[in-house]
Parts: structure tokens; C-alpha cells; sequence
């Protein structure tokens, strides 16, 4: 049973800088990357001599599985594929054309019932364990395996985890082996699947040995959230403890709060516990930070609470948790603030996979994605439809950036309710996190009773585990109060953006999201439709029927007080979901950004619009030498107050920008230079395309050439094919071959073609990807020795480009 324990809050005292010496170190306390050395095979989803005799060997018959199987630490794996994690196995498939249902949404890639030779994956990893470390306890930790992964421990079955995208963490105390090695199997099952997107599968974020005392923290044990009165805050840590001695124990527990440097600010009293074992307490505490600093988007402010557990004076558990400080206020009427101040949510939606690596992308990918949502003048991420990774929380948290945190399904059942509850565990100290998601899109319940009834179980759940924030329901419903938008006390509103006005006056207290908004498809360089390619043009123009434009729904957002603002449909592209064509386009068009990151004439309406920077924006690029004399459609994305256009000096007109809105010229083309002149305030932009010569040269741009030689981090090298004056050529197709030398590898290229069926992963080394209208991609991995490595990359007939990058301990 639990006990909860209040203490009263307790003021900063001397003794705090003699207790940080102290409690610095804790012996034996350890959380090992399980990352590296992991044995790959593909097993079979119809056929158990192909899948290690899976269903023909009696594998639950008994503990500890001596026979010779796959999930025996004997088994030999030694002709297995050597990987390491996170490693998504189907961004190596091929795609395959094929009318299969769901091929489609998951971007014709073979995985799924229908291709059994590849939807199931074995995975084994070996290790081992000092004999010093016997008394101690052992948890396996996976953030992410898609998807049903059933997991062993030395022939011991350890759990299975149902969902593809919610981690788990399983206690193997009894099952270690101190003696020799140690072998986790772990069959991933990708045979059903979860969402309608590419998902990629096995084991596609990271894994990990936690090692502690047996009177511990468990993962997710701690909760801190704080309460804001002027200038001060009360912050209140909840720490679970847990016992797993065969006998009693009397300990304590007490905790420090930390500034970004490690200072210490305040810490609460030691409070004694006494556990039963096998029991667990949680203990609340509260301490006051004076003058604290909110965590904002401009400031993005962290601080850090130390949890301690102490047996006597030793102390046997200490975990460092990072929380920030902010108030959140969802108004009917007056729309949404971040610490008193008015804001409207400008958010993105998107899937977890990026070019070349699908679903597996080093952590650095995340802040690099991050950051290229913030340059846009964006400040809010929905993770559609699932949990995402926690490293993309630990990016959102550092650089400022609200979450709206979504479960994958709306239902009630006891798997789900406790999918929803770690999800709520993992992710409620982040403070990025400002508003939980119960679902999407349920079309045959949102509506109805059984909606209604799901929902009011999900948010008794929330407000159980999470009472300082609230939650919404991306609905695909217009003026309609029923089912769950009855009881959700966020309204989200997937498009029907025409209908939000008179929701809201039906409903004016009741807060009004745009979960899924805008979703024009448009293909980055593209200007004609071509149904052959399956592109579309990469203006404002084309969206599916459900959906609308950038224009259409910004303005009314951000022209309407009661909008709490709204997330577009999507940040990125992705894989799957072609839309409007299918075959041959694999992946979709929504993003504003193409699946490499590489922005989209869109960006520029979002960013004119999203941000105080000086806007000013021209399409499209101007080589057309097959349309001279022809009428072109010319676009100026600006936020400048007017705007006037001239093609080789010759003044086409000058016009005035409309708030939330673009300018459009009908001008005919000539070879040349079209020029932009935009006056803002009495302030003069300039901005011009020019017809550029043909491909000249390669010319890379890293995202950084400093990486840390651990074996993890990683860069992005963006590739341009330019003229000779340096001008990037808008057309370009060449194909660019990669050379790495040093410790480092090229792990995934990409070049944001929705219809483009080169590898992402070349598997013989042989690395290589043509440009799309002008781009592509490279992401490179560090190796683990320090030193300098040479990148250099190559086209038939232009000047090859050579990066100097170097790897530092
Ligand atoms: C929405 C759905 C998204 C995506 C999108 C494509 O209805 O919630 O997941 O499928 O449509 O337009």
C-alpha cells in the first residue's frame, strides 16, 4: 500500500553545501547504455523454422529455458547481423508498389501480416555483471520498441510490451547471471500495426541496465510541480521509495533543489520512513525558491531537483530530475497564457521519423529538428499520435518549445489505461509538457456514449497523476457537442476551422484548440501539378477536401482572441500518407518542411507571420528558360507593410501586404533577376531569384564540424549543387556520391523527394543521393576516437566539396 507522507516546507539552512559535498557520488548507482553490440535477425511471421522455431518450442513451458532455443544464452548468434541501437529495420526495406491495405499509409514499405518474412525481428545483446554488484537490484529499461516486443532474460521471460511507442522497465534482480555472461533476446513483433504512418520497427530508441540498492526510486518516482505567488514559488517533490529487501527498512528521504550551474537553492527536511518490504511510500515535500525564474520560450529555464534516500548516514539513491517553473492559463475567451502573458499557440504536428534514419535518429536529430520548428517562429509541438521519445522532450525543455503530449488510442481497456499512466508518469516533469492529449480522430466513438465514457475514465486518470495540467481531444467534429467534446475541457478541433466560431458561441467558456489545422501539400521546388511524379506546387494551393490552407485557418486564429492558437498539420513530412497521389509517392507532402528539414515556400507565410523578424520571400526560383514571354505566378511571402516587385530593374508594381496574408504578381518571364523591395516601418528589405547558370560545383553545409567522439552524437551536412557564382541551381539532379575517412559513419541521406525511391542506408558503404531540386542530405555519426575526419562528396562532371570535421573527447 502507499502511504503519502506532507512534510512542511523548509527554509535553506548552512548545512546544504556540507550536504552537496556528500552527496555527490553514491556507489554503485548506475544506468549503462544498452545501445552497442546488439545481434539482429529476421525471424517469420508464418513460418516457425524461419522464426528460431518460435511457436514450435515450448518457450513459456518453464523458467529459465535450457533447451537449445533462440532464448537460450547458449543459443550461438555469432552469423547474426552486428547493430547497434536505435535501429529501425524497415527504413532498409525496400518500398514496394502493391495495393495491400495500409501499404500506402505506411509508406510501401514491406511490413505488416502480408510480409511475414519481415515483421518479425530477434534481437540479442550480451553482457556482464560484476560479481561486486550481487546485492544490488537490475532493471532492463527499453524507451521504445516497435512494436510487441517480448523480451527474455537469460532464458527467464522478462515482460512483453505491447505498445510500439510507450517504453517499459522490467526488474531482472532474480535473473542475473554474476558468473559469465548474460543474454537478453527480444522477439519485436511488427506484424499488426498501431497508427496509419510509416512507424518504422524494432528497437528504435534507446535502452538501458539500471543498477541501484534494493531500497531505490523507481523510474518515474518523482514528481515535482510548483505553484507561482509573485515572484516566489512553492515547489512540491512527491518521491516514491520502494523497498525490495526480504526485510523492513528505516530510511529517509529529502531533496534539493539546484539552479542550471548546480547551486543549491533550497532543500526540504530529511524525512524518516519506514518501509515493509516489497512496499513502496511516496513522501511530498515542499520547499520555496524565491525569486524564481519561469521557464518561458525566450528563456527556456531548468532547474534541478536531487532526490535522496539515506539508509542510516549512507545514502543509497540519489536521481537528478530537471523541472522548470511556469503557469499555464486556457481561457474561453481570452485564449491562452505562458506566465500571465497572452500567447497563441503556433503550433506543428509531426511524426517521429526524419530522412534517412525512419524512426531511429540520434538524439542530437531531435534538437536539430527542434530547432528548426523555433527559427520558424513556431513555439508548439504536438506529438500526433503517441508518445514521443523522451529525448525529443529533453529538446523541447532545453530550447522552449510547449508539447501537447498525446496517448495513441482512446480507450479504457487495462493495457491502455496503463499505456496512458506511464505515459503520464514518464513525461509530467518535463516542462515543456503543457497539455496532455486523450486521443485522435476516434470517428466511430468521439460522438457518441462510448466517447464520452473512455474520455471521463482517461481524465480521472490524468488528474489522479497529473493534477497540475489538463487535456484535449483532437476531434474531427464541427459545432457538435456530444461524446467526449461534452466532457474534454480543452475542445480540439481537427480542420473545420469554419466551425469554430460558432462553437464557441455555443460553448463560450470552454477553450478552443486547432489540434490539426491548414495541411496544404506542397512538394519543396515543385510549381506544376504532375500526376505522374505525384508532386504538388510548393505555393499555398493545394489542400485535401477535409483540410484548408495556410491563410485560411492562421487568419482566424490569429485574428480571434477565444483561438488558443492551432497546431498545423505538419511540421515535417513524413513517410506515408501520400497525399493527394499514391504510387509512386511514398511519403507525404503536409510538412512546411520536407522530411530532410529543408524549408518550403510555406515557411516563409509562417515565419512572416510567426516571428518579428524581417520577412521578405520570393517564388518561384527563376529558371524558366522553356517559358520565356509565358505568364508566371509569382509569390512574396513578407510581413513588410508593402512590397514592390521588379524584374531586371523594371518596377512591376508596388502593393500593400494585408496582415496574415502573401502577395501575388502575374509576370511575364523573362531570363534575369526578379528583385523584391519591401518597406517596413520606413525600413527598406530587399530579397531577388536569379536564373542561374547550370551545375557548377558541390557545396556542403554542416549543421556543426565539433562532434563528441562518444559513439552517439551525430550532424546533419546539407548538400547544395550551385552554379558557378555560387548560386544554388533550383533544378538540379545530380547524383552526389559521399567519402567518409576517421572514426565516424554515415548513417542515413535523404533528399526530400516524396516520390524518390533511391536507399536511404546504402548497404554496402557505397553511399550516395541524388539531388532534388537542388538538395540533399547526409547524416554522419561519431565514432569514439577523437580526432579529425574528411567528408568529402562528389558529382559526375562538377567540383567535389571536402568538410574538415573533428571529434572531441
Ligand atoms: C487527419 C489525421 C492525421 C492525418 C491527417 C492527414 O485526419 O488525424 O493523422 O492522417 O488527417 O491529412
Amino acid at each position: 500500500m502507499k502511504n503519502l507522507i506532507s512534510n512542511k516546507i523548509c527554509k535553506v539552512t548552512v548545512l546544504i553545501s556540507t550536504l552537496f559535498l556528500n552527496f555527490s557520488t553514491v556507489k554503485g548507482q548506475e544506468k549503462i547504455s544498452l545501445d552497442e553490440d546488439w545481434k539482429f535477425h529476421f525471424g517469420h511471421a508464418a513460418n516457425p523454422d524461419k522464426d528460431f522455431d518460435y511457436s514450435k518450442t515450448a518457450l513459456l513451458h518453464k523458467s529459465n529455458v535450457f533447451a537449445t532455443t533462440v532464448v537460450n544464452p547458449k543459443f550461438v548468434d555469432t552469423t547474426w547481423k552486428k547493430i547497434n541501437i536505435p535501429h529501425d529495420w524497415v527504413v532498409e526495406l525496400p518500398f514496394v508498389k502493391s495495393e495491400q491495405v495500409e501499404m500506402d499509409s505506411h509508406g510501401y514499405k514491406p511490413v505488416g501480416g502480408a510480409y511475414p518474412e519481415t515483421s518479425i525481428g530477434w534481437y540479442r545483446k550480451h553482457f556482464n555483471v560484476d560479481k561486486s554488484k550481487s546485492n544490488k537490484r537490475f532493471e532492463l529499461q527499453f524507451d521504445g520498441i516497435y512494436r510487441n516486443a517480448e523480451i527474455w532474460l537469460n532464458g527467464f521471460y522478462v515482460g512483453t510490451n505491447f505498445s510500439g511507442y510507450v517504453g517499459n522497465a522490467y526488474d531482472v534482480s532474480d535473473y542475473i547471471n554474476f558468473d559469465g555472461d548474460n543474454v537478453i533476446v527480444i522477439r519485436v513483433d511488427a506484424t499488426q500495426y498501431e497508427g496509419w504512418f510509416y512507424e518504422g520497427a524494432g528497437i528504435y530508441r534507446h535502452a538501458w541496465l539500471n543498477i541501484t540498492d534494493k531500497i531505490f526510486i523507481p523510474n518515474d518516482g518523482i514528481f515535482v510541480h510548483s505553484e507561482v505567488k509573485g515572484k516566489n514559488a512553492t515547489v512540491t517533490v512527491e518521491t516514491t521509495v520502494q523497498n525490495n529487501n526480504l526485510k523492513n527498512a528505516n530510511c529517509s528521504v529529502l531533496s534539493y533543489i539546484t539552479d542550471r550551474n548546480g547551486k543549491i537553492l533550497a532543500t526540504t527536511s530529511e524525512q524518516k520512513i519506514a518501509l515493509g518490504i516489497r512496499k513502496d511510500i511516496t513522501v511530498k515535500q515542499k520547499v520555496n525558491i524565491n525569486n524564481a525564474q519561469l521557464w518561458s520560450l525566450e528563456n527556456p529555464y531548468l532547474y534541478k531537483v536531487v532526490s535522496v534516500v539515506k539508509f542510516g548516514n549512507q545514502i543509497i539513491h540519489q536521481t537528478k530530475t530537471r523541472f522548470g517553473i511556469k503557469t499555464v492559463k486556457f481561457d474561453g475567451k481570452e485564449g491562452f497564457f505562458l506566465n500571465g502573458k497572452s500567447i497563441k499557440i503556433q503550433g506543428t504536428n509531426n511524426h517521429q521519423d526524419h530522412a534517412g534514419v525512419g524512426s531511429a535518429l540520434p538524439d542530437y536529430l531531435q534538437y536539430y529538428r527542434i530547432k528548426l520548428l523555433k527559427e520558424m517562429g513556431s513555439n508548439a509541438y504536438r506529438a500526433s499520435h503517441n508518445a514521443p521519445t523522451p529525448e525529443l522532450l529533453e529538446a523541447c525543455d532545453s530550447l522552449g518549445m510547449l508539447v501537447l503530449d498525446e496517448q495513441r488510442l482512446l480507450n479504457s481497456s487495462p493495457e491502455y489505461i496503463d499505456q496512458f499512466k506511464r505515459l503520464l508518469k514518464r513525461d509530467r516533469n518535463h516542462a515543456s509538457v503543457f497539455l496532455w492529449s486523450i486521443g485522435n480522430e476516434e470517428q466511430n466513438i468521439q460522438g457518441n456514449e462510448y466517447g464520452k465514457r473512455i474520455a471521463q475514465t482517461l481524465l480521472a486518470i490524468q488528474e489522479d497523476l497529473d493534477p497540475t495540467r489538463t487535456s484535449t481531444y483532437a476531434a474531427d467534429m464541427a459545432n457538435d457537442f456530444k461524446g467526449v467534446n461534452e466532457v474534454i475541457p480543452i475542445r480540439g478541433f481537427n480542420y473545420r476551422e469554419y466551425a469554430v466560431a460558432d462553437y464557441h458561441r455555443d460553448h463560450p467558456n470552454q477553450p478552443l484548440l486547432g489540434t490539426e489545422m491548414g495541411s496544404t501539400v506542397t512538394t519543396r521546388g515543385i510549381y506544376e501539378k504532375d500526376a505522374i511524379r505525384a508532386y504538388v506546387p510548393d505555393q499555398d494551393i493545394t489542400h485535401p477536401w477535409w483540410a484548408s490552407k495556410a491563410e485560411t485557418w492562421w487568419k482566424l486564429a490569429a485574428e480571434n482572441k477565444f483561438w488558443l492558437g492551432g497546431f498545423v498539420w505538419t511540421g515535417f513530412d513524413y513517410r506515408g500518407e501520400p497525399t493527394p497521389y499514391k504510387w509512386p509517392n511514398i511519403s507525404s507532402h503536409f510538412g512546411i518542411l520536407d522530411v530532410c528539414g529543408f524549408p518550403k515556400n510555406i515557411y516563409y507565410y509562417y515565419k512572416s507571420w510567426w516571428t518579428n523578424e524581417d520577412i521578405l520571400h520570393i517564388s518561384p526560383h527563376w529558371n524558366w528558360p522553356e517559358k520565356v514571354g509565358q505568364p508566371i505566378d509569382v509569390w512574396v511571402n513578407s510581413n513588410a507593410d508593402e512590397v514592390e516587385l521588379f524584374l531586371n530593374g523594371k518596377s512591376l508594381g508596388k502593393k500593400t501586404m494585408e496582415r496574415n496574408s502573401h502577395l501575388q504578381w502575374n509576370v511575364n518571364y523573362e531570363v534575369g533577376t526578379l528583385e523584391a523591395i519591401g518597406y517596413k516601418k520606413g525600413k527598406k528589405l530587399t530579397s531577388k531569384v536569379e536564373t542561374t547558370g547550370t551545375p557548377y560545383k558541390v557545396v556542403l553545409s554542416p549543421d556543426k564540424t565539433i562532434l563528441t567522439a562518444d559513439g552517439k552524437d551525430a550532424t546533419v551536412i546539407n548538400i547544395s549543387i550551385t552554379d558557378e557564382k555560387g548560386r544554388e541551381v533550383p533544378v538540379a539532379d545530380n547524383m552526389v556520391k559521399f567519402y567518409l575517412s576517421g572514426d565516424a559513419k554515415i548513417i542515413g541521406v535523404g533528399n526530400g523527394d516524396p516520390s524518390s525511391h533511391e536507399p536511404d542506408q546504402c548497404a554496402d558503404g557505397a553511399w550516395q543521393r541524388s539531388a532534388f531540386n537542388g538538395k540533399c542530405q547526409v547524416i554522419l555519426q561519431a565514432g569514439k576516437s577523437s580526432g579529425t575526419i574528411q567528408f568529402e562528396a562528389k558529382a559526375n562532371g562538377l567540383q567535389s566539396a571536402t568538410l574538415n570535421l573533428k571529434l572531441i573527447q
